[in-house]
């Protein structure tokens, strides 16, 4: 019936998550809201983890891309799962620090990183690096030289397999602003480079093939490919690489048109691939590192919003009007993103109504989505969308000086609130 099984009807005929009211929740908290079920988020990471236990002998490490869904509280709940995690700004480094958050279990990324970011991860002795490009292995390089340091890095490599939703295509991913490319011979060079690089320590490969992928044939044929460029380097470069990050990108469920797979069949397809790979070709079986976001975060929250106006264009559409938006939903402006959503204190009531979920944004694309199912709803309702854990909160916006409402977690019944709703106060903090 919902796209998350944390989802439920209480006997008053709302929607519950994790068993808490969500008409009481907006009524507590106001709207919009954030909500997400602590409980789910730790039951996606042990699932990840238990994956590699039972398909890899527990040999690596799961580590949360934070850029799905970042605050201290979801940091504090990741190192109590044992989990690393990926980051890729200084901000979210910075935010997992301020929760002592484990640095050796960190892998940074980024296309661009500043000297201050790196700076901040030599201080810090983030675990892993995925050096990105020629620049930075030269500036990290001469960094920890001169600090007599010595840095773990790991590069991003463009495997040359590109997943899209439902296939993948096995060439053409040369055009990515992100890491080296196989095909040109450009990652094998700077493999070369690093291993003359005294201050630096190349311990892993990086690959993410792409995000919302709902099968595994793209991160199979992703783990040949990279362990055919970890034998090439054995063979001819005579250097062992350790560690092999497989990225994330794993699908979830945001309607009923997506069928996601078990999380640990990913795990699963991988091993089968490199454990095959390793025995016929005489290579050490490398450390495994993955990389889920969307997977960990995304079905274990919703967004409540209270109902505006209602606007009915005769044989055109009715736009429903919430008091959020493109602000803190910014998926279907970017990508036509496609969600559930039902109206929470008639969750009992049979969905008739097809509408348009407009936001409050001056802006005419500022849609929660087109031709929504929903239940017949009037002023004052409150709407959950669904599964939007993952990529909202973390993309929101003050666009229109609007306020990023609250984020809260529910947990054994109980609510709290993980980040605080933004007052005008709050808009005006930095204005001079
Ligand atoms: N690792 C790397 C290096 C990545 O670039 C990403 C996502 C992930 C892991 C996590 O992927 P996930 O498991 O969450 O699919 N804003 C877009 C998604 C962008 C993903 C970018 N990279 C959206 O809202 O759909």
């Amino acid at each position: 019936m919902f796209v998350s099984k944390n989802l439920n009807v209480n006997d008053k005929g709302h929607l519950t998550i994790g068993d808490v009211d969500t008409v009481s929740l907006a009524e507590n908290y106001g709207t919009p809201l954030y909500v997400m079920d602590e409980d789910l988020i730790r039951e996606h990471c042990r699932s990840f983890r238990k994956s590699i236990d039972k398909f890899y002998d527990g040999q690596g490490l799961v580590c949360y891309a934070s850029k799905a869904f970042s605050c201290k509280e979801i940091y504090r709940v990741m190192q109590d799962e044992q989990m690393g995690i990926d980051v890729v700004s200084g901000g979210e480094l910075y935010t997992a620090l301020q929760t002592g958050f484990d640095s050796s279990k960190i892998c940074f990324h980024g296309n661009n990183k500043t000297t201050e970011e790196l700076q901040m991860a030599l201080d810090y002795n983030v675990g892993r690096i995925v050096v990105d490009n020629i620049y930075e292995l030269h500036q990290l390089d001469e960094m920890c030289g001169k600090q007599g340091k010595k840095a773990n890095i790991m590069f991003r490599i463009k495997p040359g397999v590109d997943a899209h939703t439902h296939n993948f295509i096995r060439t053409g991913q040369i055009d990515s602003k992100f890491g080296f490319a196989l095909e040109t011979g450009e990652a094998f060079e700077a493999v070369k480079l690093a291993l003359s690089c005294e201050n630096l320590h190349l311990c892993g490969l990086h690959c993410h093939i792409g995000s919302q992928i709902l099968d595994t044939q793209g991160f199979e044929a992703a783990a040949e490919v990279m362990m055919s460029f970890i034998e090439k380097i054995k063979l001819e470069l005579g250097a062992e690489i350790s560690d092999l990050n497989l990225g994330g990108g794993f699908g979830i469920q945001y309607t009923e048109k997506d069928d996601p797979l078990p999380y640990e069949k990913f795990m699963e397809s991988v091993a089968k691939v490199i454990n095959t790979f390793c025995k016929e070709h005489d290579i050490k079986r490398p450390f495994i590192l993955i990389e889920p976001g969307r997977s960990i975060a995304g079905p274990a929250g919703i967004t409540l919003y209270t109902i505006g106006g209602k606007k009915v264009i005769p044989d055109i559409r009715t736009y429903v009007s919430i008091d959020g938006g493109m602000c803190d939903n910014p998926r279907y402006i970017l990508y036509q993103s496609e969600y559930d959503a039902l109206v929470a204190n008639k969750a009992n009531q049979e969905k008739t109504e097809t509408v348009t979920v407009a936001g409050k944004c001056c802006e005419s694309g500022d849609l929660i989505g087109e031709g929504m199912l929903i239940q017949p709803c009037e002023v004052g309702d409150i709407l959950a969308v669904c599964a939007t854990g993952a990529y909202n909160y973390s993309m929101s916006s003050n666009y229109n000086r609007l306020q990023k409402p609250a984020v809260v977690f529910v947990k054994d019944g109980e609510s709290r609130v993980v980040v605080k709703r933004e007052t005008l106060e709050d808009l005006i903090r930095n204005d001079c």
